[in-house]
């Protein structure tokens, strides 16, 4: 369903067409299937076999078939040594039948394995896939994934890092040189493991469809992606998967009284838009709630930024970007759980109508905010989507932000920053991204830090000034949470990355969607 709040027909971004593939496929970029075959019998472009460290030089008996296959190369390149299953190690053989071309992946002691691990080598073999120009591959592990991960999870992870190794974006680049895309991949298992393996597939085709569609809203400049264009992604979200969307224009932010909000906007020509996403699952079931930042560009308006990589704000909408690749994972997967996604979206630009440093505005909580820096401006639009959350009556909420520079100073490119107001809902979003591969570390809110937001002329200003900034950003949200579980990520460090790694090329990692989705997951059970 989609209810259109009265804002007069909401003006659409730039050209018709949304341009996201993977909403009109049915499985995501990359299609995935689960096989039961003899390896030797592969015909692939490319087979990616995984094996763990090989301490006695011995190779599994499973692939016996295909060491003579191979006329004893692999048992040779074993026995030199050359290739010892250590982590990311990789040999590439060309066999004279069979498989074009046969990948062998060292995963490290079998002890060490984890669902992190295994998708992580999934994704580096896709990688290596489209080095090679591989239109398909096929992929094995020996031994069953083994260690702690489930022959489910096995599945599941494959088929997430896959997608997440082949993941390119080529929108405005239509007259480049052709790169064959991966396009599909066999997981290839023992008949007694099919059946969990093909659960976990499903599982893992969901959320690489909401990493991929969060990574596309990324990539995306802010030119294109627009808050108009955030809400038509929403309603169509919508629309494909029988969710609800609202979204509430200039107007209604206003009659909400979400001055906070409103003000960030001030600057823009761009309307702003407050997209409120349900998925019902779970009849009367209080909802998980996530908010996302949606700042399409952030220039830091009045206080404004210094030129060098300010292109990179165009990724300041990355939070907004992962609540709705969740939704469009969970309109696939239709768990049994209740849903709410909020995304306050506008840009943040300076112009003769936008906010200025010592302005004090009005929040849709009716806390008064000093305005010290216009470039502190997610924490301003989350604060008014964290008090409208109150009326979904939230089992917890979980907000996800491009929010500070300091969780990069802190934590670097490696971890999200985690803070919250529930020790418990912290752990349980730690477990989650520890199985998701997308690690969070938490930092104190600590009353004391609470000292550096305090105004005196407002309830509060909006910036605690350079020391602890990600723990005072955490504080400033707080203040506007009224009676729920509370966690935020500060993904500022995670969501884009600046070169190319082995297991993801440049650019929007589509971080936080898998989290969430974990997180709902592991509330099915409880
Ligand atoms: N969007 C930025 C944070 C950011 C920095 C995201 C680097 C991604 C990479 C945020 O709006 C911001 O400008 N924060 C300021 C806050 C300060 C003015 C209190 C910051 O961190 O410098
Ligand atoms: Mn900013
Ligand atoms: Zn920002």
């Amino acid at each position: 369903m989609v209810r259109l709040q009265n804002d007069g027909e909401l003006a659409g971004g730039p050209g018709k067409d949304l341009g996201f593939s993977a909403q009109t496929r049915k499985e995501g970029t990359v299609k995935s299937t689960v096989k039961v075959t003899a390896l030797e019998r592969v015909r692939a472009p490319l087979l990616a076999v995984v094996l763990g460290e090989t301490p006695h030089k011995k190779i599994p008996e499973s692939l016996a078939g295909l060491d003579s296959l191979l006329e004893g190369e692999l048992s040779r390149i074993i026995d030199s040594g050359d290739f010892s299953g250590k982590v990311e190690q990789m040999a590439l053989l060309y066999p004279k039948t069979g498989p074009k071309r046969l990948l062998l992946v060292g995963a490290g002691k079998a002890e060490e394995m984890s669902r992190a691990a295994l998708r992580r080598c999934a994704a580096v073999v896709a990688r290596k896939a489209l080095s090679l120009n591989a239109s398909s591959a096929a992929f094995h592990v020996a031994g069953g994934a083994g260690g702690g991960v489930s022959p489910k999870e096995m599945g599941q992870v494959i088929t997430e890092g896959a997608a997440q190794g082949a993941w390119t974006f080529k929108e405005f680049q239509a007259q480049e040189e052709k790169q064959v895309p991966l396009s599909s991949i066999e997981i290839i298992v023992e008949k007694t493991l099919r059946s969990e393996v093909e659960k976990g597939r499903k599982a893992g085709s969901a959320i690489a469809a909401g990493q991929e569609l969060a990574r596309s809203l990324q990539a995306k400049p802010g030119n294109f992606c627009t808050p108009t264009y955030l809400a038509k992604v929403a309603r169509k979200l919508a629309k494909d998967h029988g969710l609800t969307a609202t979204v509430f224009g200039p107007a209604q932010i206003k009659k909400l009284g979400m001055g906070a909000l409103e003000a960030v906007a001030a600057g823009s020509e761009q309307e702003a838009r407050f997209i409120v996403l349900e998925y019902k699952g779970a009849g009367n079931a209080q909802p998980i709630c996530f908010v996302g930042k949606g700042i399409t560009f952030d220039s830091g308006g009045i206080s404004i930024k210094p030129a060098a990589s300010m292109e990179n704000m165009k990724y300041d909408m990355s939070g907004a970007a992962s609540v709705l690749g969740l939704f469009e994972t969970l309109g696939r997967m239709k768990p049994k759980a209740n849903v709410v996604g909020l995304v306050p979206t506008t840009e943040n630009l300076p112009s003769g109508s936008a906010v200025k440093p010592g302005d004090i505005i009005r929040s849709h909580l009716g806390k008064h905010i000093e305005i010290i820096n216009t470039d502190a401006e997610g924490r301003l639009i989350l604060c008014d989507a964290l008090s409208y959350a109150r009326r979904f009556k939230p089992a917890c909420v979980i907000d996800v932000a491009t929010l500070t520079g300091a969780v990069v100073v802190g934590l670097g490119n490696h971890a999200i920053g985690l803070l919250g107001n529930d020790d418990s809902l912290i752990e349980e979003v730690r477990w989650a991204g520890d199985l998701a591969g997308e690690r969070c570390w938490p930092l104190p809110l600590w009353a004391e830090y609470r000292e550096q937001i305090k105004s005196d002329v407002a309830d509060v200003k909006n910036s605690g000034g350079r020391a602890a900034g990600t723990i005072t950003a955490g504080w400033f949200l707080r203040e506007f949470v009224d009676g729920f579980p509370w966690a935020h990520l500060d993904i500022a460090g995670t969501a884009y990355t600046e070169s190319d790694r082995p297991d993801m090329s440049k650019g929007p990692t589509g971080i936080g969607v898998r989290l969430c989705a974990q997180f709902v997951l592991g509330r099915l059970k409880g």
